[in-house]
């Protein structure tokens, strides 16, 4: 059966009779290459996707409790220098790698462009996020003597503009050779008919699949076999848009090695009970980050023996993985989430709409959801004036303006 012909029984199969229609009306160069897509989709998946969407969830019992968690602040000076010790090892040895998302859409924030190449106005010059990301590297690298592989992960649409800003910037200064730049997986949208979107470029219309996707991606795209030819042993993977974010902190790190544990994570405690994050627990023995509108009232009010909250560990991501576990994780399906948005989309006879309202369901997965593969990780809580800083909304909470007043006000504490 010759591609055409295939492509076309793949869409009579699931119903896309939009895309027949197109079909017959493209030009033979653009019809290739919707062929060529309409081959490679695993359409399997997406529909199960889309038959998903229409399941209501079901709620399982499940068994929850606080987590363990080690505070920092609370460590002695020697118990400090001892994890301080293994994790500074590992890395002047040459065995850690950072990974860095940067594959998002950042719709909160509005900055056309990808979020790393957002300038937050500090210093009244201002830093690039990415060159904030550069300076937290330079500086692990000069205080142990390496040169920390970086590994940057974009969606297919930022990837260019992500290699020519940092190109055009000469990489803030960081050793090129050790930069990786690698595009994550995509899924499909699909309308509430189960009918694929489809884009100005008469291609099908696809989005990144979630943070979850880095792990799958990882693998994927090569970049963990290059760790593992490298050596490396340890990989921090991080967000782009946390401007106090410490990728190289070797006291989480050594906690990690000491606990003889695969994955890591810092903390933060809650800034209170009813703030919209994930927090840390164990759920039916494993740990997992439950979202905030699933802990009930209750819990995420209730308070530990020492007057703390007791789910109060907010999940920054800030995580450590073994490259052992970075290869596990890489080969297990995780969960997709539906978030159900606008997208606009070309219809069967060629025209633009843009839709008023949500038409279409977007898959996402997330990195947390991974961590129920183990039994056990290990949670170092830092410092919300330490540690977390993140550039999310245009305005009010999260945005440039909280995290500029905290980037200037730690570096201010550094410098005395
Ligand atoms: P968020 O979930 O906060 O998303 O990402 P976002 O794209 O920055 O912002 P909104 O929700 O569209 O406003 C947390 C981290 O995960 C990365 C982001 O780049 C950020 O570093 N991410 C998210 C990816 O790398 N890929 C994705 O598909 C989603």
């Amino acid at each position: 059966m010759d591609k055409i012909q295939q492509a076309k029984e793949q869409l009579k199969r699931y119903h896309q009779n939009h895309m027949l229609h197109l079909l017959e009306q493209l030009e033979e160069e653009e019809k290739q290459k919707l062929v060529e897509q309409i081959n490679q989709i695993d359409w399997d998946q997406i529909m199960e996707l889309y038959e998903n969407t229409k399941r209501e969830i079901e709620i399982k019992e499940n068994k929850i409790e606080a987590i363990a968690y080690l505070d920092k602040e609370k460590l002695t000076k020697a118990q400090k220098e001892e994890l301080n010790c293994l994790g500074e090892k590992i890395i002047s040895n040459g065995e850690y790698a950072v990974v860095t998302m940067a594959g998002g859409q950042g719709t909160r924030l509005g900055h056309t462009g990808p979020k790393g190449t957002f300038k937050l106005d500090v210093y009244g010059k201002g830093k690039y996020l990415f060159e904030i990301l550069v300076d937290n590297l330079k500086e692990a690298n000069k205080k142990y003597n390496t040169i920390i592989p970086w590994y940057i992960m974009t969606s297919r649409e930022n990837y260019q503009e992500t290699v020519e800003f940092l190109e055009k910037n000469n990489y803030f200064g960081y050793p090129k050779e050790q930069v990786t730049i690698f595009k994550q997986s995509e899924l499909p949208l699909i309308d509430t008919q189960g009918k694929l979107l489809i884009s100005k470029e008469y291609r099908i219309k696809e989005a990144s699949d979630g943070n979850g996707g880095t792990y799958s991606s990882l693998r994927e795209s090569g970049a963990l076999a290059d760790m593992k030819e490298k050596g490396i042993k340890w990989v921090f993977i991080g967000g782009v848009d946390n401007v106090l974010l410490k990728m190289a902190d070797v006291t989480l790190l050594g906690m990690a090695i000491q606990k003889q544990v695969q994955i890591a994570s810092k903390s933060v405690v809650k800034a209170n009970p009813h703030e919209k994050v994930g927090v840390f627990c164990k759920m039916n023995g494993h740990p997992k980050v439950i979202e905030y509108a699933e802990l009930p009232e209750k819990m995420a009010e209730e308070i530990d023996k020492n007057g703390e909250l007791k789910y109060g560990e907010s999940h920054i991501m800030c995580n450590l993985y073994t490259i052992d576990a970075i290869e596990k994780i890489s080969k297990e399906p995780l969960m997709y989430h539906s978030a159900f948005k606008k997208n606009t989309y070309i219809d069967e006879k060629k025209r633009e709409i843009i839709p008023e309202k949500e038409n279409s369901y977007k898959f996402e997965s997330f990195i947390f959801d991974a961590f129920e593969f183990f039994d056990d990780i290990a949670i170092l809580r830092g410092k919300r004036e330490d540690d977390f800083a993140p550039v999310k909304n245009k305005e009010g909470v999260d945005s440039p303006k909280t995290a500029k007043e905290l980037y200037e006000k730690y570096w201010k504490r550094q410098t005395k």
